[in-house]
């Protein structure tokens, strides 16, 4: 069930819920200081100049806030946002057709970047450095480029895995901004913002309880809290209390590190069948029956940023963390020992 749920919370992020507890302002927006002090820079420099924010990329793990930022981003300078994800645009038409409707400042939005295809990146270069799209229209001897000019505006792109978008792209950005995990405090802010937004009355012991189950990611928080929110309505007065938060999340079988029910399988893989590694992404899917890319960039992420796992050369690794966890002693001589 804890699977499904986690799942579902990375699957799922334009539900209802989750659009209604979006901060829409960066004074809203907890955690990731570093990030959001150089965009409230860039865009009060931009505003002082009467000029157009830089193209900007935003990187992370699903459910850390790129999309709320953009959003963010484009209600600080008071333009229009126009979305969109990279597998969404099939033909160059389907650029022209969006490039075309911005006004000069407007921002659009390419969610999953990096899964734009490679002609279509092609047509997007001299966008976004000259204004300007060519596109060729009909084919064979009537074929001819025909030259858009566009308003200057702003590429803000997004993406789960950085490390697959092509240099040429990303080179093109003026800004790469990586956001990170939240801390547990920061989690407790967003909840605490949310319970009220909800109106679920929760103590500070209810907030961390919850916190420090959610992967240091915000959407899994509020989708946490969403549960609780329910099993203290159906079996306590409506007010969240750590003893509340606990028995509801461990119905979800959650631990209280928040490791989910594949998060417990990559370990025990890793640590029993494969004797703590080293062992490559393939075969650890492959034994597990998960798809690479969900342990690449769901699970895997997280487990490092905890200290389960290491990623190297020859595979991955499992710490001595891992071991801990699953109560085993590492064999002499073993992955788990050296570290
Ligand atoms: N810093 C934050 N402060 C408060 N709430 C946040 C913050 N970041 C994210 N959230 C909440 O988490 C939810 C998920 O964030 P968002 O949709 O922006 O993530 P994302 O990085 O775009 O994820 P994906 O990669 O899946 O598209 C938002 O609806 C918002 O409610
Ligand atoms: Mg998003």
């Amino acid at each position: 069930m804890s699977q499904n749920f986690i799942q579902s919370a990375i699957d799922a992020p334009k539900n209802d819920f989750d659009l209604s507890l979006r901060p829409p302002h960066f004074s809203e927006f907890q955690g990731q200081a570093r990030v959001r002090e150089r965009l409230e820079l860039m865009v009060q420099a931009a505003t002082q100049r009467g000029d157009v924010l830089e193209h900007t990329l935003l990187s992370g793990p699903p459910g850390l806030g790129k999309t709320t930022l953009a959003f963010i981003l484009a209600n600080a300078m008071g333009v229009n946002i126009k979305t969109t994800s990279g597998p969404m645009i099939e033909r160059a038409g389907d650029l022209a057709g969006l490039l075309t409707t911005l006004e000069r400042g407007d921002i659009l939005f390419i969610d999953e970047i990096h899964r734009l295809q490679p002609t279509i990146e092609e047509y997007l270069y001299p966008a976004m450095e000259d204004f300007r799209l060519d596109i060729i229209i009909d084919q064979g001897p009537n074929a001819r480029s025909i030259r858009l000019n566009l308003p200057k505006f702003t590429l803000l792109g997004a993406t789960t895995r950085a490390g697959m978008i092509s240099a040429p792209l990303r080179s093109r950005f003026g800004m790469t901004n990586r956001l990170d995990y939240y801390t547990v405090p920061e989690l407790c802010a967003i909840i605490d913002r949310s319970a009220s937004l909800i109106g679920v009355g929760i103590d500070h012991e209810g907030c961390d309880a919850i916190a420090s189950r959610s992967r240091g990611t915000p959407r899994i928080a509020n989708n946490l809290l969403r549960w609780v929110r329910d099993y203290a309505q159906v079996k306590a007065d409506r007010h969240i209390s750590k003893p509340i938060a606990e028995k509801a999340l461990e119905m979800l079988e959650i631990d209280s590190d928040g490791l989910d029910e594949m998060d417990k399988r990559i370990l025990e893989a890793l640590v029993i069948r494969f004797q703590g590694g080293p062992v490559g992404l393939n075969s650890l899917a492959v034994s597990i029956g998960e798809d690479v890319g969900t342990i690449e960039e769901v699970h895997e992420p997280f487990l490092i940023q905890k200290g389960f796992v290491k990623r190297t050369a020859q595979g991955r690794t499992a710490l001595p963390l891992a071991f801990q966890k699953l109560g085993i002693k590492p064999a002499s001589g073993s992955q788990g020992e050296l570290f």
